[in-house]
């Protein structure tokens, strides 16, 4: 199938050099979560498209993986934060069997960073502050929406958001969905990774110790 006129013939074929940055262990913040608040923020400078956007996977009830793209909304020394419909396929399967692992592809940087930990509810108190400072016409897609669950068709959907808009037009401030909310990553691995020529790339991971320190490892490419 594949020839000279195949204009996927030079995408599969492209073989870019990564080498113009390094990461060395001497240049690693003390903790994962400063390393990454630093990462990200460059990547953020940098111009990285939606940089907070991370792909999740997530273990279905029966074994199975999945995965989608979720923004992080919050990074402390807890961890990493999005939120979300827990009724959903990636809640159900929190909800059920926390572990998770997350990749921020930073690809125009030659970075990315991995997360391997359990995810768990943040608070309801802070997923109702988050959930007030969202636009409204997406919290009333959040009460509109029953995330991963089929629905007939897309008139059927924007009829459930008139409903929405109707039961809600007299109340100035909505409230946030039961739910509806927000999964904290603990993490207890998270590797930084930083292309090299000639795929001879530096790969340091932070993982964590039993008294909540964290060892940092090199691995191989
Ligand atoms: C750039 C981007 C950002 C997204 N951010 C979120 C998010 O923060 N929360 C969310 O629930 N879905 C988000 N989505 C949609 C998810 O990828 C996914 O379609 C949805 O959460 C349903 O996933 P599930 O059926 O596996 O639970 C985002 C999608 C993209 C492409």
């Amino acid at each position: 199938m594949t020839s000279t006129a195949d204009p996927l013939a030079n995408v599969l074929r492209t073989h870019t050099d990564y080498g113009a940055e390094k990461l060395e262990e001497a240049d690693l913040a003390d903790d994962p979560f400063a390393q990454f608040a630093a990462w990200l923020a460059e990547a953020a400078e940098r111009e990285v498209y939606e940089p907070n956007a991370m792909v999740l996977g997530t273990i279905d009830p029966d074994g199975s993986p999945s995965i989608r793209t979720v923004l992080l909304r919050g990074i402390d020394d807890r961890g990493f934060s999005f939120y979300t419909d827990y009724t959903s396929r990636k809640g159900r399967a929190l909800l059920a069997n926390p572990a998770v692992s997350a990749v921020f592809p930073w690809y125009t940087l030659h970075r990315q960073v991995i997360v391997f930990g359990e995810a768990h509810q943040v608070e309801a108190e802070d997923s109702d502050a988050y959930f007030a400072a969202r636009p409204r016409g997406a919290q009333v897609a959040a009460w509109s929406s029953n995330q991963s669950q089929a629905i007939a068709s897309r008139d059927a959907l924007e009829q459930k958001v008139r409903d929405a808009d109707a039961r809600f037009a007299d109340e100035p401030e909505i409230a946030r969905p039961e739910r509806w909310g927000g999964f904290r990553i603990a993490p207890r691995r998270v590797e930084f990774w930083q292309g090299r020529t000639s795929r001879l790339h530096d790969r340091l991971v932070f993982i964590r110790q039993p008294d909540d320190g964290w060892k940092v490892e090199r691995l191989q490419p």
